[in-house]
């Protein structure tokens, strides 16, 4: 049985457990869909390019999600508000149906023309990426993706965090914003 979080599994995931913890994650649910099925799964993101703006998702091999980006090629990824903790937690889990959108009530955000993957409404920010590599990681499968659409709301600043097998927001900021180069 596959259970990080849980103490059937509790050795094997042990590093995960104390130590990728502590990598702080903004919180996004991975949108896909092919051949009249619909997914989404709970995960996280980093950026792997600039320009062209590329990311990478590391996603288990028995997700359903991981089927349809196979399928299709492309995959998006909603980056969740702060107040969309609920939808991370049902999103995490199996759902039955060809929709699993509509099967939890995730309010969707149709792709831009030209695309299929679902995003999630209320996001901080939606990227569509078609899929450019696929990387065998341990017991993920990685996917590069490069961002060819997106779209931002300006009003949704505050992410979802994960972080030390918690939820968590974000606190204040500690320097003053960037003009140019890092922090990104
Ligand atoms: C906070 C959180 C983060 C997660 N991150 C990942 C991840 O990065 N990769 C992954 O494969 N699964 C991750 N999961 C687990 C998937 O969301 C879960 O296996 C899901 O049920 C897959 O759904 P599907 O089989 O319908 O595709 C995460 C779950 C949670 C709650």
């Amino acid at each position: 049985m596959r259970d990080p979080g849980g103490e059937t599994e509790g050795h094997r995931y042990d590093v995960a457990r104390r130590v990728l913890s502590r990598i702080a994650h903004a919180v996004a649910i991975v949108g896909a869909a092919h051949g009249g099925e619909r997914s989404c799964a709970t995960g996280t993101t980093m950026y792997v390019s600039l320009a062209p703006a590329m990311i990478a998702i590391a996603e288990h091999t028995g997700s359903r999600t991981t089927r349809l980006i196979q399928g299709s090629g492309e995959f998006s990824v909603s980056l969740l508000h702060d107040s969309q903790q609920d939808l991370a937690v049902a999103a995490g889990k199996h759902a039955e149906g060809p929709d699993k959108l509509a099967t939890l009530r995730i309010p969707a955000v149709e792709a831009p023309q030209g695309l299929v993957a679902p995003g999630v409404a209320g996001s901080v920010a939606i990227l569509w990426c078609r899929v450019r590599e696929t990387i065998a990681t341990g017991d993920h499968l990685l996917f590069v993706g490069e961002v060819v659409a997106d779209r931002v709301d300006e009003h949704r600043r505050d992410p979802l965090l994960r972080y030390g097998r918690r939820y968590m927001r974000i606190g204040h900021w500690t320097s003053e914003e960037a003009p140019e180069g890092y922090p990104t």
